[in-house]
């Protein structure tokens, strides 16, 4: 029997095959149909000139969104964005309100609106013993990576208005479990935007906000080769991860695209693990 269908990723999006194979090329007949895209969506992604932040960037993109890359300073955030494909830069310190005010402005005055958010930005650490841990650096922490999406949240939803839209939040199985390898402050602060995640959910449900996190397990990256900087330390964490290996940027910017994207239109205060089983340990 040949295949009726069958479902690829390219660098353009995801699609799916719909139709029977060619006997002699193994080839789909049929049509080609994306399974979903991000056409006519306005986003704003904050930390973008991260390892994540790019992978984001790029596949929002290559999906048919304009995205408003943000970040720390202008130059971060014009390397990280680029007008070429529709796109812009804005310097957006995402503790910072009247920056947050500033920029959903300047957004929704160019573009004429916003559909989504994506709060990406964050500051990580290797773990601090609890007893060891400055309070200055704990209360610095959350202020990036909890206060800084609430602020976020807390500015964009009159610009989602009643026409609904999307957030997502990057929080880390850090949040969720696996607390022996990881920092006091930074899982508390993942945690907290777990429940940030949720409250969002429950009281924008009725303006068709939805609000959903993303929680992801080690990721190749800058950050994970600073923490775990020896094969050996490496060989250990990922003995705590069942799939036995750290996720590529792409695994997370999938499940971006997917959770900002219309075909998630009933998902609403979820956590999607991007962490190969860490979670489940
Ligand atoms: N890399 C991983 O293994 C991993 C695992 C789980 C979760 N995450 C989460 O994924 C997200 C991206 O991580 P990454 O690996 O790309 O980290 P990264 O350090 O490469 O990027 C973080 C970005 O946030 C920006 N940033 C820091 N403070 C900011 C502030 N006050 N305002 C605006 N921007 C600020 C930085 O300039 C940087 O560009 C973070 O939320 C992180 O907690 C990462």
């Amino acid at each position: 029997m040949p295949d009726r269908s069958s479902c690829r990723e390219t660098k353009a999006g995801f699609f799916v095959y719909v139709g029977e194979r060619n006997g002699k090329t193994n080839r789909p007949f049929g049509r080609r149909r994306f399974i979903f895209d991000l056409k006519d969506k306005r986003i704003i992604l904050t930390g973008a000139s991260g390892s994540l932040g790019r992978q984001i960037r790029e596949e929002l993109t290559a999906l048919g969104a304009r995205v408003c890359a943000t970040d720390l300073d202008a130059g971060m955030a014009e390397d990280a964005g680029s007008g070429d494909d529709g796109g812009m830069s804005r310097i957006l310190d995402v503790t910072d309100q009247g920056q947050w005010d500033e920029c959903l402005a300047a957004v929704a005055s160019t573009w004429g609106g916003v559909d989504a958010l994506v709060n990406n930005a964050a500051i990580a650490s290797s773990k601090v013993p609890i007893d060891e841990r400055d309070p200055a650096d704990f209360a610095r922490i959350l202020d990036v990576n909890l206060q800084g999406p609430f602020l976020g949240t807390r500015a964009v939803i009159p610009y989602l208005g009643d026409k609904g839209g999307s957030i997502v939040n990057i929080a880390s199985v850090a949040g969720v479990a696996q607390a022996e390898d990881a920092d006091a402050a930074y899982a508390a602060s993942k945690a907290g935007l777990l429940a940030l995640t949720r409250s969002t959910a429950a009281q924008q449900a009725h303006r068709n906000i939805r609000c959903n996190a993303i929680a992801p397990g080690p990721v190749a990256s800058a950050l994970v080769s600073a923490i775990y900087d020896t094969p050996e330390k490496l060989a250990r964490r990922l003995t705590r991860v069942p799939l036995g290996r750290m996720a590529e940027p792409r695994d997370v910017s999938a499940s971006v695209a997917f959770l900002i994207s219309d075909r998630a239109a009933y998902l609403n205060g979820v956590t999607i693990g991007v962490d190969g089983g860490a979670a489940i340990q």
